[in-house]
């Protein structure tokens, strides 16, 4: 691991100062994420070098080399540009993981505006409240997502353009939409890239908050100091890498590590826009020589339950190093990785939030499955004593995992709402809203989240958004939705629901109440079970004690419950 130094080398001698000068960048200078990842790599002389080999599930490949990238985010811009759209105005991409999102998120950026990527699947209710909040001047979607826009039209008056991508053929237009063809619009080769700075907002990613609607987490341009040196040092992405990122641009891991640092760093990367197949995974590291691959524990133990024998019918030869994020990767999927790929997945730990990786197994550090990894170098991670808001004196016991607030890309606030932001803190730490333990070797060993934030797959739903959403039903007087173990997505959503007069359960009712949600809100936010009840555990008063359903579902103890309110 020479190139990349050793922990305990990188730890001594860390200053993101090396990041800084590898880039080219000094303290005031302009800074602009779209730039560094495309003019800049061509300037390194890798114009002709792949940088964006895409495969949908139908259809012909596309490939991108770096000039490609540079001249289609000009050309982006430009549109928006023409539009009238100006920097700092919020553009949304709600789209699946077609080029466009990806040469559209860097077209954004060189024109200042600020990305905001959505999750294709997310239903109009899910999509309103985003864009609403915030004040989104323009969307750029799909002709298959239009009609999610449309139902909400009405409600979103700062919304002024809907940039529909492969639109040809369809009906015509309707108020406020545009279509744009990429591959139709003349390349924009000279081009004015905006002067952003370090500070100026860069990407606003929606996460779920733990008693209220989803925060926009935003981040500026100077995370990609810490993207960059992350990618490069704790994904030890190389510059022959052939790099498979599996996330969606929609969430974080897909903007941080699945744009800005491959893109930064020259990489080649590769895109599969297709659902999950343990077969067509495989077949893709085959065909496309993957040697750098980050996943997903939810993938892994789905690959998991595939079997051995799959993984022995391809030629995986070419996978260097993997590496996974999201949720808790257990020793299991670590140990059985090694036997299946003759390498373990290097779990890494971090939060739309952190905007990069702030806890990992670090590359020539010893992998001990199970175990998150260390503090990245430059990060200070400790685990709280909850009580006294401050770290244990010795390791071994659970507490709040917390970080000294001052990496690069940590998130800046969130969007329109400082008081949630300053909620945060305690005794001067960042606390994560996680809880964990250390070892005597200050390594990480995740013990679960400290709210009631459900992580169903990777993805974090909001029990309260659901809930919310489950209260619209006609049928639903009171609900409380907390998560239900799971072997492969580790938890799901369950809907505990009282009904209103007139109503009966029933097998139907569930299914009709389970498509509302998902059609509302989205597949992953879809309660899995909905389990009819005659009333629901309150305080005495009126909250609903989820920790009473959760500790059920889990088959854990219930605890203190004398606050409630029947008993
Ligand atoms: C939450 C952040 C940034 C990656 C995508 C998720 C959980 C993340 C791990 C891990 C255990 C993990 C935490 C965290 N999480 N990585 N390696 N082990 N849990 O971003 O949607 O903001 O979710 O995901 O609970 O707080 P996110």
């Amino acid at each position: 691991m020479s190139h990349i130094g050793s922990y305990d080398d990188r730890l001594k001698n860390f200053s993101w100062n090396i990041s800084e000068k590898e880039l080219g960048y000094k303290p005031g200078d302009v800074i602009n994420i779209g730039w560094y990842c495309t003019d800049r790599i061509c300037q390194m002389g890798k114009a002709n070098k792949p940088a964006l080999i895409w495969e949908g599930s139908t259809g012909p490949e596309k490939r991108y080399t770096y000039n490609d990238i540079r001249l289609a985010s000009n050309t982006i811009g430009a549109y928006l540009r023409g539009l009238g759209l100006q920097a700092g105005d919020r553009v949304c991409l709600f789209m699946d993981k077609i080029p466009e999102l990806y040469l559209g998120f860097l077209g954004i950026l060189k024109i200042g505006e600020i990305a905001q990527p959505l999750f294709s699947a997310f239903g109009d209710e899910s999509l309103f409240f985003r864009l609403s909040n915030a004040e989104a001047s323009a969307v750029i979607t799909q002709k298959k997502h239009v009609p999610k826009v449309r139902k909400i039209l009405d409600k979103l008056p700062h919304l002024k353009h809907i940039i529909i991508v492969g639109h040809e053929g369809a009906a015509p237009l309707k108020e406020r939409e545009v279509a744009f063809n990429l591959e139709k619009a003349g390349p924009v080769d000279a081009f004015q890239i905006h002067p952003t700075m370090a500070e100026s907002p860069s990407v606003l990613h929606y996460t779920s908050g733990t008693t209220g609607m989803p925060k926009g987490v935003k981040h500026v341009h100077y995370s990609l100091i810490a993207q960059y040196l992350t990618g490069k040092w704790a994904l030890d992405l190389r510059d022959d890498d052939i790099y498979w990122c599996t996330a969606d641009p929609g969430w974080v891991t897909g903007t941080s590590y699945g744009i800005i640092a491959p893109f930064s760093l020259g990489v080649t990367q590769c895109v599969l826009d297709a659902g999950f197949q343990a077969e067509s995974w495989y077949k893709f590291i085959e065909k496309r020589r993957v040697s750098m691959w980050y996943s997903a524990p939810t993938a892994i133990r789905s690959l998991m339950k595939a079997g051995d024998e799959i993984v022995k019918k391809h030629d995986l030869s070419s996978l260097r190093h993997l590496a996974s994020v999201g949720e808790p990767l257990n020793s299991e999927a670590v140990v059985w990785s090694q036997k299946v790929f003759g390498k373990p997945f290097y779990d890494t730990y971090w939060q739309t939030e952190t905007g990069c990786i702030v806890i990992s197994n670090y590359p020539g550090m010893e992998v001990r499955p199970g175990s998150m990894g260390k503090p990245f170098p430059g990060v200070t991670g400790v685990v709280l004593d909850p009580v006294k808001n401050e770290p244990y004196p010795a390791p071994g016991k659970i507490g709040l995992v917390a970080l000294k607030f001052d990496w690069p890309s940590r998130m800046r606030t969130y969007w329109n709402n400082e008081e949630a932001f300053q909620k945060k803190f305690r005794g001067g730490w960042y606390i994560t809203g996680d809880r964990a333990r250390l070892d005597n070797e200050g390594y990480f060993w995740f013990a679960g989240r400290d709210d009631d934030i459900i992580n169903t797959a990777g993805h974090l739903v909001s029990p309260f958004e659901v809930e919310s959403a489950l209260l619209e039903h006609p049928a639903v007087a009171e609900s409380a939705v907390v998560s239900k173990p799971d072997p492969i997505n580790l938890e799901v959503v369950k809907a505990f629901v009282t009904l209103k007069p007139g109503f009966t359960a029933g097998k139907d009712l569930d299914l009709e109440i389970m498509n509302f949600i998902r059609k509302k809100l989205s597949p992953l936010a879809m309660p899995q079970e909905i389990e009819f009840v005659a009333g629901l555990p309150k305080t005495r008063s009126g909250k609903i004690m989820r920790r009473i359903l959760h500790a059920k579902e889990w088959g854990e103890e219930i605890g203190d419950t004398s606050t409630l309110e029947n008993d």
